[in-house]
């Protein structure tokens, strides 16, 4: 391919370019839908901020804004002038609508009979306590406050009272290490956590709080741990700086007036993998994000105030933020909203949910369907789920024999699939089907939404009308990013340098005859662990900060269930064993700097590794090492010779 871009993964391409199948919306779908033609399409293809204005009309606002959009590439600013809270729109005016005894959330604990049901009534009272409790500490607009939580309604409640309050959440993944999230409350200086003791993953304690407190004693900018009674494990409460959310929400008043925000103040923070070692932090602003996820919420899910919307994600995932959070309560969804893991206790807890809360529209990621293909249509077969009528993927491509599967076993043949494209820094669903108008692809995202241009560009920018590139977004859209935390250089280098004017998603894509686009993954150096970015930079730089090791390389390979998963090459330091020891301490220790889910599959101890003479590390190489291609299986050592005479086949096609 051409200059500076990887080959797109091989098995998903092959898969994908020989899909012919098409599925079109039933008639009697059609008839219900939110989108029943393409008026939309053609309203914004008249005039698109117009078409943007009237979306975000769909939102309750304080003060109309003055101008849709200032466009300073790569700065945009949505709504200018406008005022409104988020919180408010996702609670208030629901209540003032006479919608809230609506069910908002059905909380499902992983242990068996462990639920909540939580109504619209009740989510605005915890949530204007909580925003006391946060005024209480002294937390105030534009202060961050990060949020390291298992899946539980207070997780939502804290996004929600930082949002009325005005202060920016960061919101850390359960699974990450006390590196990982010391890094990021470092990062944003944050000055509160929020926290629980423990949450239940699998059978098992996670012990959050003890993990909060070895990253909380790297962050100096913390003033406060709240912390969250949920698995009882026995913590220890550091004077003066741990408090008990029960007893401060205990004591709080019920009424906190939402503050009055500009359509451009910070509503979050999220990180996300970057090429390099160091995760971005990605800011999305008030305004533009919610008009982005609640319409979404309406166009591709076709929610309606009758369904009971399940997204599978984690609130820690932009997944969470957007399609379980923001979109679907702005929206007054009723949803559910479950703590632990598909296969506890046993392979058929999602399905026994489905039925017991009557879900009729379900979200979650191709890595989970390939790993209910893998347990069998048993686990299915027993529990009635007809009450499902759409189901959604999203996080990385769907292979075509997933999707087939998610359709007959799960769909039941007559649930269209949405398969939504989109990324931590789009906000919410760019790409997707609409699914009364749309026909569909098993692999193919489709087209993009009203109002997103896309295009797949070849690497000098030329438009590929038909064939393989890389995916392109012309023009700006409200629930875009804008910027980086603190590093705004980066934020241009990395998503608006490739070409002039033009955003760079990382994708390959290609667009076929009917201008449908297949995503092909990731062109830059980030894998797709599971659906979960993981950048080769940042594992190889948990790998060196291990003293046994000298130099690493990492490649994402082939899996079968996660899409791709990790394996590592490593040079280790003189007087060190390559043995199956070296390879676990190496595995734990990616571990502890980054989380489970950057776990190596693999590690490869070699003695040096493969370069092109420009000392470009061959990494095409690694994975056909890696992948049993060209070494046949090897599982520990790489012998240097064999590499080394293996480099010059390789050499010319690198370049
Ligand atoms: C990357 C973004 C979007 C929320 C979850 C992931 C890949 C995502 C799809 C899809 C093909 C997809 C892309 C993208 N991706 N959805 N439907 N088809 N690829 O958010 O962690 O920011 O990852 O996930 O490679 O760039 P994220």
């Amino acid at each position: 391919m051409s200059k500076g871009i990887k080959e797109i993964p091989k098995l998903t391409v092959d898969a994908l370019l020989t899909e012919n199948r098409v599925f079109k919306p039933s008639a009697e779908f059609t008839k219900q839908a939110n989108v029943k033609n393409d008026s939309l399409h053609k309203k914004a293809a008249k005039d698109r901020l117009a078409f943007w204005a009237e979306c975000a009309e769909k939102l309750d606002w304080f003060k109309p804004w003055d101008k849709v959009l200032e466009w300073k590439v790569p700065f945009s600013k949505w709504f200018v002038g406008g005022k409104l809270n988020a919180s408010f729109n996702c609670l208030d005016r629901h209540i003032k609508a006479g919608l809230g005894n609506k069910t908002a959330i059905f909380w499902e604990g992983e242990p068996a009979g462990e639920q909540k049901i939580i109504s619209y009534d009740e989510a605005y009272k915890q949530v204007n306590k909580l925003a006391n409790v946060f005024k209480s500490l002294g937390i105030k607009k534009g202060d961050r406050v990060a949020i390291y939580m298992p899946m539980i309604p207070e997780a939502a409640y804290a996004m929600l009272a930082c949002s009325r309050i005005g202060a920016i959440h960061t919101v850390v993944f359960g699974g990450f290490s006390a590196d990982a999230l010391r890094e990021r409350m470092n990062d944003a200086q944050a000055k509160l956590l929020i926290t629980a003791d423990g949450g239940y993953r699998r059978g098992k304690v996670l012990p959050l709080k003890d993990i909060a407190d070895e990253a909380v004693a790297g962050a100096p900018t913390i003033k406060h741990v709240l912390v969250v009674k949920r698995a009882k494990n026995n913590i220890t409460m550091h004077e003066k700086r741990d408090l008990w959310y029960h007893e401060l929400m205990g004591k709080a008043k019920d009424f906190c007036e939402p503050e009055h925000m500009d359509a451009e103040d910070v509503l979050f923070i999220l990180y996300t993998s970057g090429t390099t070692g160091k995760p971005k932090g990605i800011i999305h602003t008030t305004g533009g994000y919610l008009t982005g996820v609640t319409n979404t919420m309406q166009w591709v899910f076709d929610l309606k105030s009758k369904d009971v919307f399940w997204c599978t994600a984690d609130v820690g995932w932009v997944t969470g933020h957007s399609y379980f959070v923001y979109g679907p309560m702005a929206n007054a969804a009723t949803q559910v909203m479950y703590e632990g893991t598909p296969d506890f206790p046993e392979r058929n807890r999602f399905w026994k949910i489905i039925e017991k809360y009557k879900v009729t529209i379900f979200y979650t990621a191709p890595t989970a369907i390939r790993a209910f293909m893998k347990w069998g249509t048993k686990w299915v077969e027993d529990c009635k789920l007809t009450s499902l009528r759409l189901l959604g993927s999203v996080g990385e491509p769907i292979n075509p024999e997933a999707w087939i599967w998610y359709h007959l076993n799960i769909g039941k043949q007559k649930c269209p699939i949405v398969d939504t494209w989109w990324q931590t820094e789009t906000g919410c669903i760019l790409i997707a089907p609409l699914p009364g108008i749309t026909a569909t692809k098993p692999g193919s995202a489709t087209k993009p939404l009203p109002g997103i241009e896309t295009v797949v560009l070849d690497d000098d920018g030329k438009e590929i009308k038909e064939g393989g590139g890389i995916l392109a977004i012309k023009s700006p859209w409200p629930s875009m990013l804008r910027g980086i935390w603190r590093d705004p250089e980066r934020y241009k280098k990395t998503y608006w340098s490739r070409w002039p004017n033009t955003y760079f998603p990382g994708d390959g894509a290609k667009k076929d005859e009917d201008g449908y686009l297949w995503l092909l993954g990731r062109v830059d150096d980030i894998m797709l662990v599971a659906g979960h970015n993981i950048s080769t930079m940042e594992v190889e730089s948990a790998l060196v900060d291990n003293p046994i090791v000298a130099e690493s390389a990492v490649v994402g390979i082939t899996d079968e269930l996660k899409g791709q998963a990790i394996a590592a090459f490593v040079i280790l330091k003189e007087g060190n064993n390559p043995s199956e020891e070296s390879q676990n301490i190496l595995k734990a220790h990616v571990v502890k700097k980054i989380g489970a889910i950057a776990r190596p599959e693999k590690i490869i101890f070699t003695p040096e590794l493969p370069k092109t003479r420009s000392g470009k590390i061959m990494r095409r190489l690694l994975r056909d090492i890696a992948e049993g291609r060209a070494l046949g299986d090897v599982t520990t050592l790489a012998d240097a010779s064999v590499v080394e005479s293996l480099k010059s086949k390789y050499e010319d096609k690198e370049g």
